[in-house]
């Protein structure tokens, strides 16, 4: 609602408070007996520095030059401010545009879960969201444009909703979903749209997450059938898993990926401090996020016990290729063969310039780093 709708009732309103209220200044301001600062003959050594420095013109000046507020510890680009006024992080609170600011929130969701959507999923997002309670800020980034048409549930007006034509989740992610922007969230659901949550309860998937530990983790997945890492696949006999077993020869290294320490890019839950460093990892042109699940444990020590999947409360992963769809078609191949070729390169270049990195650093501090570089 913008001012210029303001009723005429209300103007009045307005204009008789202003009005009034100048009238009840004249009055107080007439009815005081009239002083002038000279009268006051306090002793000068009584008067502390500053207010003489005020008094003399140049010299407040060089004083307040001289005086000016520099923290280091502030946030960077930030020193200049006194410590007190800065606010450093935020969050998608929503508010109202009237009333006093610190009677705004009547709750202060704890969780955040973002989706990243297409109208034609909708009826999916819906029985997806219905299954976060009030304690879930919901955070729709839309690919397709289309946004006005969720209005039809009701939860959508109290949903945030992101519009950004044909983009990926990690592109929105790494756009707005900055840990700073985040950080009043205590755990981060960075979901895919085409999700079967019938047996999720997320209130009790929070609560084993807390339990057993986990920075970094995922519901598991059915069915069984089509998908590619053991790690994922739902087990009926335990809440939670952290490692598991592929083919033989696939993992040398039982407790790195993708036998441990290793949850997908499909349906991740970040703690708060976990997203702050796997955030930072995400390249700004790598869209698809190829690579990254491999890469999460390097956020997390010990990874293989702080990565895991919940089992007690699983998810169905419907595969129904949304994205792809969004491709282009180059000359001689389909939209999704294109898409697909991307995922696979962006992963090969991440892997590459995550090893070289890491190189970097070790040569930079003179270590051998023959052992050190270790995948499976
Ligand atoms: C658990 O899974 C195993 C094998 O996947 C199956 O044989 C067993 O019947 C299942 N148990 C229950 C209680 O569903
Ligand atoms: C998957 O993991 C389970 C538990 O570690 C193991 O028993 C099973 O053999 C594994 N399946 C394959 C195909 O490696």
């Amino acid at each position: 609602m913008g001012f210029s709708k303001r009723k005429p009732n209300q103007s009045m309103k307005f204009i008789v408070i202003f009005f009034f209220g100048g009238f009840l200044g004249l009055f107080i301001g007439l009815s005081l007996p009239t002083f002038s600062t000279t009268k006051l003959s306090l002793p000068s050594s009584l008067l502390p520095s500053i207010d003489l420095a005020c008094i003399r013109g140049n010299n407040a000046w060089s004083f307040m030059k001289n005086n000016q507020i520099w923290v280091p510890t502030n946030p960077r680009g930030a020193e200049r401010l006194p410590p007190g006024i800065i606010n450093a992080q935020s969050d998608f609170f929503l508010r109202r545009l009237w009333g006093l600011p610190n009677e705004d929130l009547t709750s202060k969701p704890k969780y955040l879960v973002t989706f990243t959507v297409g109208y034609q999923q909708k009826n999916n997002i819906d029985a997806a969201v219905k299954k976060f309670s009030k304690d879930f800020t919901i955070l729709l980034f839309h690919y397709d444009g289309r946004t006005t048409e969720w209005d039809e549930f009701e939860w959508s007006k109290r949903a945030i909703h992101v519009s950004v034509h044909k983009q990926t989740k990690w592109w929105y992610a790494k756009r707005f979903l900055h840990p700073d922007i985040v950080a009043s969230y205590e755990y981060i659901f960075i979901w895919d749209e085409d999700l079967g949550v019938e047996h999720f309860n997320a209130e009790e998937y929070i609560r084993l997450v807390k339990k057993h530990g986990l920075e970094i983790s995922q519901p598991a997945l059915e069915p069984q059938k089509g998908l590619i890492w053991n790690m994922t696949k739902r087990r009926n006999d335990s809440e939670v898993h952290k490692e598991t077993q592929e083919k033989p020869g696939k993992c040398k290294y039982p407790l790195l990926p993708p036998c441990a320490a290793f949850v997908e890019i499909m349906a991740p839950v970040f703690s708060r401090d976990a997203w702050r460093c796997v955030w930072h990892m995400i390249q700004n042109e790598f869209v698809h996020g190829w690579g990254l699940d491999f890469a999460f444990r390097k956020c997390v020590e010990p990874a293989h016990e702080k990565i895991g999947v919940v089992d007690a409360q699983w998810i169905v992963h419907q595969g129904i290729p949304s994205l792809g769809d969004q491709g282009e078609a180059q000359t001689g191949k389909p939209a999704w063969r294109a898409v697909k070729e991307r995922c696979g390169m962006e992963w090969r270049m991440f892997q590459g310039r995550l090893t070289n990195a890491e190189k970097g650093y070790y040569k930079s501090k003179g270590i051998d780093f023959s052992d050190l570089l270790v995948h499976n």
